[in-house]
């Protein structure tokens, strides 16, 4: 690429060195901000032309070339004829294409504005845009988890819940799944809350740092582009990344959940729990052992996620070191940003097409759901029902484990006999299965069918709620 390309010059007596330039390349970073910059650009040429510093003809010529790279973009020629240079990033290279469509127009395109003011723009536009897809994509998650609880719910399928990886208590396998959905809905909370904050203040017409001399109409650019208002300090909207930081967070975070669940799939898929088989399309076999049949996508959204959340946190952590205004360590913190987008986003498609795909052996989760004891809470809270205080029936129910265990049997009706007797009573009256277990659960968020069904129905109510508020 010749100095004549670049966006300034006059200073400089030879071309810059072709292998710092390619290291200091956003390009194909940016090509998915492509969109965003000719927005932006547009919006420009409209506070140009408000502010009477280029008449119709330039801002037709301007409008028109900007309309002609949209098409060039969307037909691929536009990424083409840029990697034939050597751009710095998508905003230079668009900015010579405007220049190559129309010399004579092409030059007051970047007439107020400085590449500061149009990258912060473009990246709001853009973290406002991905903030409004990471809604659609975890409320659609979180609607898939929640009609599966809803079809798991009219069977009342139970199972042994865990803590720390050890039989619990017997929850409904609904249960679960509406504990899957939760932390979605509160993701596209979190989306829908960004979706706006991107959009409150817009940076165009800061220039460099200081505003410009030259008159814009900062008000027409920003409701074209759709922001709330012009932001109101240009040295801190040049700097400023942290909607974009936050958006790229929102997108890392949303991946979490999506990792545990498939931390807990990894576990199940395994024969020796047998709970769930995962389907052929997104299991993947061994090149050595016939038998293998591994759950690769979900230890992939597992590792992902960490990825994703490293390159967030890279992002904020580069900016740290940044004083007020831009400082090029900004391009940095960008391309970190845009990795985390991208790359959870690429997660949560995959993991919504991978747990589509799973199978539940709900018959196995329920023939298992009372090994370990897990109905001995149900007993030690039947004994304080009775009257019992709580450390009394705690004790009194561990004695009964230690002697059934001991026995190598499971809880029957010798133990509730015996703990009947501490009562006066000829046996104690609790659920000697999984599914009564549930059933005997009186609070609210409970793992109970009535609480479940109540539970499913409001986080359809919030779902809704979010994507109205955008
Ligand atoms: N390439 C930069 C980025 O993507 C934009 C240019 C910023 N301005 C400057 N004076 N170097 O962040």
């Amino acid at each position: 690429m010749s100095a004549g390309s670049l966006q300034w010059g006059g200073r400089f007596h030879s071309a810059p060195d072709p292998a710092l330039l390619a290291f200091g390349s956003s390009f194909e970073d940016d090509l998915l901000l492509a969109r965003f910059d000719l927005q932006t650009s547009q919006a420009h040429v409209r506070a140009l032309l408000g502010g009477g510093t280029i008449p119709p003809e330039i801002f037709d010529a301007l409008v028109a070339a900007l309309d002609r790279i949209a098409e060039e973009i969307e037909d691929g020629t536009f990424t083409a004829w840029a990697r034939n240079g050597a751009f710095e990033d998508i905003h230079g290279a668009i900015d010579a294409r405007v220049r190559e469509i129309d010399d004579v127009a092409g030059r007051w395109l970047h007439a107020g504005r400085s590449r500061n003011d149009q990258v912060a723009t473009t990246l709001a536009l853009y973290a406002a845009s991905r903030a409004r897809d990471g809604l659609a994509r975890t409320t659609s998650i979180a609607r898939a988890l929640a009609s599966r609880a809803a079809l798991a719910l009219e069977q009342k399928s139970v199972l042994a819940g865990t803590t720390h990886g050890q039989p619990a208590q017997p929850i409904l396998l609904a249960f679960w799944l509406q504990a899957a959905a939760e932390p979605f809905v509160r993701s596209a909370r979190r989306f829908a809350a960004l979706a706006r904050d991107a959009m409150e203040a817009m940076p165009l017409g800061s220039g460099a740092l200081a505003g410009s001399c030259i008159p814009l109409d900062r008000t027409a650019a920003a409701q074209y582009l759709g922001f709330a208002r012009p932001s109101r300090n240009a040295l801190d909207a040049v700097g400023t990344r942290d909607v974009l930081f936050a958006c790229a967070d929102a997108w890392a975070t949303s991946c979490v959940p999506a990792a545990r669940v498939a931390a807990e799939i990894v576990t199940w898929a395994s024969p020796h729990f047998g709970y769930v088989r995962v389907g052929d399309a997104s299991a993947s076999g061994s090149s050595l052992m016939p038998q293998k049949r591994n759950p690769d996508i979900f230890e992939l959204v597992r590792a992902g996620t960490q990825r994703a959340l490293s390159d967030a946190r890279a992002a904020w952590a580069a900016s740290a070191a940044v004083p007020l205004s831009y400082h090029r360590d900004l391009q940095e913190c960008k391309q970190s940003a845009i990795a985390a987008i991208e790359r959870a986003d690429s997660i949560l498609t995959a993991f919504a097409r991978a747990f589509a795909d799973i199978e539940f052996d709900v018959e196995r989760m329920e023939r298992q759901a009372t090994t370990g004891y897990t109905l001995a809470t149900d007993h030690a809270d039947a004994l304080v029902r009775g009257g019992l205080d709580a450390r009394r029936a705690h004790r009194l129910v561990g004695e009964r484990v230690a002697i059934a265990e001991a026995q190598e049997r499971a809880f029957d009706a010798s133990d509730l006999r015996a703990l009947g007797a501490h009562l006066g009573v000829p046996a104690l009256v609790a659920p000697l299965d999984a599914r009564a277990s549930v059933l005997a659960k009186v609070t609210d968020g409970s793992t109970s069918p009535e609480a479940v069904a109540r539970a499913l129905d409001a986080l359809e109510c919030e779902l809704s709620e979010c994507d109205a508020s955008v």
